[in-house]
């Protein structure tokens, strides 16, 4: 692997790098100042927009363009949602940023509000991150003494307050809506759309949401520049229009069954193995790999001979899976079942499923009653036709739910059974011999506890 040098990560291991003093001492919060000082909002748009940033909480949209949805010459409030709620399983970069280098972050979110005249944030943090909420209002605090927060920062006329909100604590607290409604004081339930957010978000109003890495991303660009950044990751594939690139570097989870689970910094486009072999130390144990999730388990299941797929936004898609996600890893080892793994991932999304959408709340329940009775031995041969033909009917994609958990709880039956369909068969042979449909009733929905 080329060398690379960290940077959304470089505070990581410096004695307080989390202060004022040692961020200022990197030269934090110089591009704001730069900024305030000889740029127009438009100007810090054109710049994210030309940078290709593509967001990092999980859909991949591009971040300027998003900014550009907001109506032209509304009266305000308009507000800036920063989304901090990090459920998705095996994903925790938003929490290293947070604690190692919260004005990283604080910086990308004045440079946003300024961009795109917000002039309320909100960190929706993850209600299980005590600590985070410590070293980010211990932040936000030093940036209001210092002149980055509050009325008129650095005497450029833009007037900023940061509120941190804590979370829900449930998975669909993440999703943009959800998170708007729960914000609100209200149950988590995610919105039809449209209206989009920057439509009628927060309060009824224009709204951004931006995941917190996107808004470290942005103080990256602010700080090295537009050519910097697009010089990292894969470009845009020419054969595909649908395919924009994928620009700069990326915080990479890894976890599960490898020798040193950890979050490291790389460009976008890395591969599979490369992450485990070269930062992750390899399969623990000596043992091989048996599959791996890519990028939160919502993105589905990637076998080992398909380690080699880039993990730039494309990558995953190629191989059948819903896409980059969060760029969490988990590997999962030659000795851990297949089955257990599915039924584990049916367990969380029939927990975590809001329920308002038929599809979700009856599919995702009814793919975990099918994977408990296969597990308990009394699996059919045709019930791994009925789980796909659940994967594949149920979710935003065929149309027919509000929000796109009922996809992330499809794609990993969908790829589960299709990639490992041999395991499934081997094990109902071997736990229900006769075949038969049992009739002893199915035990009562036990979901709670899932996580
Ligand atoms: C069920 C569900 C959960 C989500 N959870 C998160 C989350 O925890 N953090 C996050 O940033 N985005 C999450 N998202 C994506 C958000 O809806 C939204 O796309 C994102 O915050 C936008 O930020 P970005 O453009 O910077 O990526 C989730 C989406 C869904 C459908
Ligand atoms: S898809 Fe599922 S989680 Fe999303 S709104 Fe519908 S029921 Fe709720």
């Amino acid at each position: 692997m080329t060398p690379f040098k960290p940077l959304l990560l470089e505070a990581v291991g410096v004695a307080d790098g989390h202060a004022l003093a040692s961020y200022k001492s990197r030269g934090g919060y110089a591009p704001l100042e730069a900024t305030l000082k000889n740029k127009q909002p438009v100007d810090v748009v054109e710049m994210v927009k030309s940078s290709g940033l593509r967001g990092r909480g999980g859909a991949g949209f591009s971040t300027g363009l998003k900014w550009t949805f907001l109506p032209k010459d509304h009266p305000g409030p308009i507000y800036l949602c920063v989304n901090a709620d990090e459920s998705e399983p095996g994903t925790f970069n938003n929490r290293i940023l947070m604690e190692d280098d919260p004005h990283q972050v604080i910086e990308g979110i004045v440079l946003s509000s300024f961009a795109t005249r917000a002039t309320t944030a909100y960190i929706y943090l993850r209600y299980e991150y005590p600590h985070s909420w410590h070293r980010l209002q211990g932040a936000i605090d030093e940036a209001y003494a210092a002149g980055y927060l509050g009325k008129n920062i650095l005497g450029s006329g833009f007037s900023l307050d940061i509120y941190l909100h804590r979370g829900a604590a449930a998975y669909i607290c993440g999703e943009e809506t959800g998170l708007i409604e729960s914000l609100e004081g209200k149950r988590a339930w995610p919105r039809i759309k449209p209206p989009f957010p920057a439509i009628e978000g927060v309060f009824r109003k224009p709204t951004v949401v931006n995941n917190i890495e996107t808004m470290a991303c942005v103080t990256q660009i602010a700080r090295r520049g537009v050519e910097w950044f697009k010089s990292i990751g894969v470009p845009a594939d020419p054969n595909n229009p649908r395919d924009p690139g994928s620009y700069g570097p990326k915080l990479y989870c890894l976890s599960g069954h490898v020798e040193k689970p950890g979050c490291y910094e790389a460009p976008l486009g890395i591969t599979l193995r490369e992450l485990v072999d070269h930062f992750g130390g390899g399969v623990w144990k000596g043992r091989k790999a048996k599959a791996a999730i890519p990028g939160g388990i919502s993105m589905g299941l990637m076998t080992e001979a398909e380690f080699d797929t880039p993990l730039d936004f494309a990558g995953p898609g190629r191989v059948g899976c819903l896409g980059l996600g969060t760029a969490a890893v988990v590997v999962i080892d030659e000795q851990t079942s297949i089955v257990d793994f599915l039924h584990n991932s049916c367990r969380f999304f029939a927990h975590e499923s809001c329920g308002q959408c038929t599809p979700c709340r009856e599919g995702t329940s009814w793919s975990l009653r099918m994977l408990e009775r296969i597990r308990a031995g009394k699996g059919r041969l045709k019930d791994l036709d009925l789980l796909l033909e659940l994967g594949n009917t149920m979710g935003m994609m065929p149309g027919s739910t509000i929000c796109g958990l009922a996809d992330g709880a499809a794609w990993p039956i969908k790829n589960a059974i299709t990639k490992f369909r041999g395991e499934f068969e081997d094990h109902i042979k071997r736990t229900n011999p006769s075949g038969w449909m049992v009739t002893d009733p199915v035990p009562a929905l036990q979901i709670v506890g899932a996580h």
